[in-house]
């Protein structure tokens, strides 16, 4: 009875040991695990001299480079995955600069700008240069499901896939109605390597966006009128709101808190005079007038007042060929 005791503290002691450790089997070598790279954020310039990679073959016969430590952490997920009858790979991992451009390019023919601009990154401002950054893809009755659009008839695989992820020191980077914040649309397969669980774990339960954990934006709920407009659909003003959202997601501090749509009215021939007027060779066609409601940081933002409730802060926004909207102006 003795000796089983005993085994079952020397067992005991290993699998506590083993928690305690590092989730990759690789050494710590320093790097910024929290590493923020996102619209605002390229990838620090001493990155590549710093990130240890792996390479392998994924199922379709691609080469896939990973951080190391991501690599092992990512081994991990997939084999607890495996047992739970759910088999995933990478579809990709770090790329380069260049790798990233041939993904603009080849997004922007097969699903046009638009979607492209939703998706993925701009060369540079890809997390995926870091390495930490990992696509998951589906194998489903041994069929390689590595499509977006078909990844997405996956929703309960994917809510398994992601119960599990903190439990690896990975987070879900890009979630649904946060577009805002993480300047991306819902995608269920990219996830991101923190290299600690319990970091992870805060993430993850909170259901906020790494800008959020790191304090890079307040994360806050933002109330939304549409008003009536018979010009523009509720999507067309989604990308108006979201235009918005993004600009103050990097206004540090400032909370928003509502967007309203100023009416149709704003859309008349001497706006648009005016508004094409403020940038050379504009050939907007459309024009948008929200107001906001927001709060200033004690500390301030800019040249906004200190500690303030703005209300009915004015944004103009337009629209040309190309379909994008841009913000030509906002003041107060
Ligand atoms: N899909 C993510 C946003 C990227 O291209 O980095
Ligand atoms: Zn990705």
């Amino acid at each position: 009875m003795k000796r089983i005791i005993n085994l079952m503290i020397v067992m005991m002691v290993c699998v506590t040991i083993a928690a305690c450790g590092n989730i990759g089997n690789k050494k710590d070598y320093g790097l910024d695990y929290l590493v923020l790279v996102n619209k605002l954020n390229p990838l620090p310039e001493d990155w590549e001299n710093k990130v240890r990679t792996v390479h392998f073959t994924n199922t379709v016969g691609d080469d896939v480079e990973v951080e190391e430590r991501a690599y092992d952490a990512y081994l991990k997920l997939k084999k607890d995955l495996k047992k739970e009858g759910i088999s995933v790979d990478l579809d990709s991992a770090r790329r380069s600069v260049a790798a990233q451009q041939q993904i603009v390019d080849d997004f922007t023919e097969k699903y046009g700008a638009d979607y492209t601009a939703k998706v993925v990154a701009k060369p540079g401002y890809s997390e995926h240069h870091t390495g930490l950054a990992l696509d998951l893809y589906l194998i489903i009755d041994g069929v390689d499901v590595v499509e977006n659009e078909d990844m997405v008839q996956y929703p309960e695989i994917w809510a398994k896939i992601h119960e599990k992820l903190d439990d690896y020191g990975f987070i879900l980077r890009y979630l649904p109605d946060k577009e805002h914040i993480t300047g991306y649309a819902y995608e269920p397969w990219h996830i991101r390597y923190v290299d600690d669980k319990e970091i992870a774990k805060e993430i993850m339960d909170k259901g906020i966006t790494l800008e959020g954990y790191l304090g890079a934006v307040n994360e806050t709920e933002v109330s939304i009128d549409y008003g009536k407009s018979v010009l523009y659909t509720k999507a067309e003003l989604d990308e108006v709101f979201t235009r918005i959202k993004c600009q103050f997601a990097s206004w540090e501090g400032v909370e928003l808190h509502a967007l309203r749509y100023a009416g149709d009215t704003c859309n008349n021939d001497a706006n648009l005079v005016w508004i094409n007027s403020l940038s050379e060779g504009a050939n907007y066609s459309r024009i948008s007038e929200v107001f906001s409601d927001f709060h200033t940081p004690e500390e301030g933002y800019g040249t906004l007042e200190k500690d303030h409730d703005y209300e009915d802060f004015q944004w103009w926004l337009a629209c040309g060929e190309d379909g994008d909207w841009d913000i030509v102006s906002f003041g107060y």
